[in-house]
């Protein structure tokens, strides 16, 4: 028993949990994920597993990607990176309805299958249903030699490392980055990224490791407002663009291991319902960094403040309106709103982390989840 608590530890590099231990490992694990695909300066960017079905991406009618819970978020976000950069229309689909609902699907379609684990049920069923309608499967995996890495045509690994925390965090960021590096691939063969903004993207990516160490150097300052929250029963998470699936996925961080009711919307989407529920109780977590939908979505932080609502805010390094407005501000360094979510994420990680640590829930093992989920 001593032996086995003292091997834990050790696994645990000295983090209270795995899931800590993960969320500061990302500097490394994004790096690791872009490592030998990407060099800015010499503007090579390649992925074998791409280049062996480069002419099917290039000339794909459509991508459909199917992924679960956390991987889902991230094909959310890859959505709006290969339809802005690569111009080929994308769907995103949970494999459990995908599976269930007599898709359209033909051989000019690419399925895109994320998974953590590898081993999601539903994903691999997904899977196999798109193949058996002449669909070209590639796989984004993070476990080497899973089963949806073996029933996939081609595919890229993430490479973040085992995740042993339920609630996924460096995956999440691994599975962004290798599919950013995917949408610009495409995007320059088919010649709808330039090559001056390719490669100030390729720049930009480079620095994003760093600007997470910054990132998580809010660790502190998180903590101060999660002591002022975690006692709260409801939460809202709102974000526009590349922000609203971290929106979606802050609130899904929440749910999950500190059991408070959270909600993710997409800001715009509020005055839709949402806006109801606030009241002077009901914190709100807006992702309003600086980009096309700034301005947008400091009308939505004014309209939460107007009924009373607590507003903690992650804005870019700099910024002084939302800062006016706000209960809290978290800020975090500037990038390419493209590359975004891999920023924007970490507080909400950490928030929800600390919220669940103070209200004395298991945080790796939280209840009713399990890490990979191998069931219908
Ligand atoms: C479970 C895990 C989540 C994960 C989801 C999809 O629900 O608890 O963290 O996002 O499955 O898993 P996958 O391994 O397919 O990414």
């Amino acid at each position: 028993q001593r032996l086995e608590m003292e091997l834990e530890s050790i696994e645990k590099g000295g983090y209270e949990h795995f899931m800590l231990k993960e969320i500061f490992e990302q500097p490394r694990s994004i790096l690791d994920s872009m490592r030998g695909r990407m060099i800015a300066e010499s503007n090579h960017l390649m992925m074998s597993g791409i280049r062996e079905f480069e002419n099917k991406f290039v000339n794909a009618n459509r991508i459909i990607i199917v992924a679960c819970g956390t991987s889902w978020h991230a094909g959310l976000v890859a959505e709006y990176l290969i339809e802005d950069l690569a111009r080929i229309p994308v769907e995103v689909e949970y494999a459990s309805e995908f599976r269930y609902r007599n898709p359209i699907l033909n051989e000019k379609d690419i399925v895109i299958a994320i998974s953590q684990s590898g081993e999601t049920a539903d994903t691999l069923a997904a899977i196999e249903l798109a193949k058996s309608k002449g669909a070209t499967i590639f796989g984004i995996c993070n476990v080497v030699g899973s089963s949806i890495a073996r029933a996939t045509d081609a595919g890229a690994y993430t490479h973040a490392g085992p995740e042993i925390g339920v609630a996924s965090t460096k995956a999440f960021t691994a599975q962004v980055t290798v599919l950013t590096l995917i949408a610009m691939i495409i995007g320059s063969k088919r010649g709808t990224l330039e090559t001056t903004k390719l490669h100030e993207l390729m720049v930009e990516l480079e620095t994003i490791p760093s600007k997470v160490e910054e990132a998580l150097q809010l660790n502190d300052q998180i903590i101060k407002i999660a002591e002022q929250y975690k006692d709260v029963a409801n939460c809202i998470y709102l974000g526009r663009g590349y922000n609203f699936p971290v929106a979606l996925e802050g609130a899904l961080k929440l749910k999950e291991i500190s059991y408070i009711h959270a909600e993710g919307y997409p800001a715009a989407e509020m005055k839709h319902g949402p806006i109801a529920l606030i009241d002077e109780q009901m914190p709100v977590v807006v992702i309003a960094t600086k980009d096309s939908s700034y301005e947008k979505v400091v009308s939505n932080v004014q309209e939460v403040k107007a009924r009373k609502g607590k507003v903690i805010a992650i804005v870019t390094e700099g910024d002084t309106t939302i800062p006016a407005m706000a209960d809290h501000v978290i800020e975090i360094p500037e990038t390419s709103e493209h590359l975004m979510p891999l920023l924007s994420v970490i507080p909400l990680q950490l928030l929800s982390y600390h919220i669940a640590v103070m209200r004395g829930c298991n945080v790796d093992q939280p209840r009713n989840l399990a890490k990979s989920v191998t069931v219908e």
